[in-house]
């Protein structure tokens, strides 16, 4: 113990550190990496009866600078929340966004219009699958559905696979290394989820540090101007879906056009698109 460690200048002192990258975040960010340093999940706020050991404190000096250097809390502690569940992360998957928790919506919106939903053994397809969020969240709500997941990054794969275990969505999930359909062998899905990589390389360096330095290059870079992952993904997407199923897939900011237009290409209806809080268009719906 250390005796002498008063808690709510130590809390101070390290909003402080933090002011310039955090913002108004600062506060809830340095209780909340004490809480890490402490060993808990939970924020430690100045009223609490903690005593961080000298160790601790240390240790929370270490992740404060982590901090600071622009490495995101999700990546300090190994996890992020996304639709109410833990995901934990590597180097190889993606650090889920809230916007994406609106594909899962919208899938889980779909299969509850079907008839017969208790019933229906819905099948779905995570092409990109990262950390898993999306199937094992739609998986998670769906209690008859099963779900493929693939990935071209085998160490993604790892983590997935490890995600469903930890869920208990291990028994209604697979996950395979494969460059998009390649390595399907199954080719009746009714749900389709996609947040394939979307940003284009030239804009790497406008890119938040958090983002830049620490998400997987694989997971965030397409080429010719962010398009060219949906141009290979939607020549094949027919085939895989189902006549009535439906494909719920990410876009980036300003892209709803050039991505439909790529979708009418290869014969894909428009079913919906679907806007963020800020009502920028994040999703398309597409189908037969
Ligand atoms: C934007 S991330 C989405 C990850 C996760 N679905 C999520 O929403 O957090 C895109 C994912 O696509 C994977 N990917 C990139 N190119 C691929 C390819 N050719 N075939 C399969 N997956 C690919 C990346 O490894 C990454 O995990």
């Amino acid at each position: 113990m250390n005796a002498s460690c008063h808690l709510p200048s130590l809390i101070a002192e390290a909003t402080e550190k933090l002011r310039d990258r955090c913002g108004d975040g600062a506060v809830f960010e340095a209780r909340l990496l004490l809480g890490i340093a402490t060993g808990s999940d939970e924020a430690v706020y100045p009223h609490m009866r903690v005593q961080p050991t000298e160790q601790q404190i240390a240790h929370y000096d270490t992740l404060i600078a982590q901090r600071c250097a622009g490495k995101p809390i999700s990546r300090i502690r190994g996890w992020r929340e996304f639709w109410s569940l833990r995901f934990y992360l590597n180097s190889a998957t993606l650090d889920p966004r809230p916007a994406s928790e609106l594909l899962i919506d919208k899938a889980i919106s779909f299969a509850e219009s079907q008839h017969n939903m208790q019933n229906q053994q819905f099948r779905v397809l995570d092409l990109g699958t990262g950390s898993g969020c999306l199937l094992l969240a739609c998986l998670s709500e769906l209690k008859h559905a099963t779900g493929v997941g693939i990935d071209i990054n085998e160490q993604a794969i790892i983590q997935a696979q490890m995600n469903a275990r930890l869920l208990n969505l291990e028994a209604r999930s697979k996950f395979f290394v494969s460059n998009w359909f390649d390595g399907l062998a199954d080719n009746s899905f009714d749900i389709v989820l996609c947040n394939p990589p979307y940003i284009p390389a030239e804009d790497e360096a406008s890119l938040q540090d958090e983002v830049r330095l620490f998400d997987p290059k694989q997971a965030l870079f397409s080429h010719n101007q962010g398009l060219a992952d949906y141009e290979i993904i939607f020549a094949s997407l027919a085939v895989y879906l189902n006549p009535n199923g439906i494909a719920c897939v990410e876009i980036g900011y300003k892209q709803s056009e050039q991505v439909m237009e790529l979708a009418y290409r290869f014969n894909l209806n428009v079913r919906e698109v679907l806007p963020d809080l800020q009502g920028i268009p994040r999703c398309l719906v597409l189908c037969h």
